[in-house]
């Protein structure tokens, strides 16, 4: 499990292990457009101010990966205990 903060409300919440983040946003009111819950579209896309995220989607070029400044949140977990996310 790993913890996202949101920026502009400064909320906290734990993605527990197996949960998409977006079935976290959704849960927690916090709304994020979505498509096809795979990883392969972009539509859940989200900024990250702060932290690593672990990608695993297929949209994303390996360089845009690496640079960590965005993540799918249908799909993508943190490889650090805290994700800031631009939301
Ligand atoms: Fe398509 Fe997340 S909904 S990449």
């Amino acid at each position: 499990s790993f913890r996202i903060r949101l920026a502009r409300s400064g909320r906290e919440l734990l993605v527990p292990a197996g949960v998409p983040i977006i079935a976290v946003l959704e849960e927690a009111g916090v709304p994020v457009e979505t498509s096809c819950r795979q990883g392969a579209c972009g539509t859940c896309l989200v900024n990250v101010l702060e932290g690593t995220p672990d990608h695993r989607d297929s949209f994303l070029l390996p360089d845009e990966q690496k640079e960590g400044h965005c993540l799918m949140t249908c799909v993508s977990r943190s490889l650090s205990p805290t994700l800031v996310l631009d939301l």
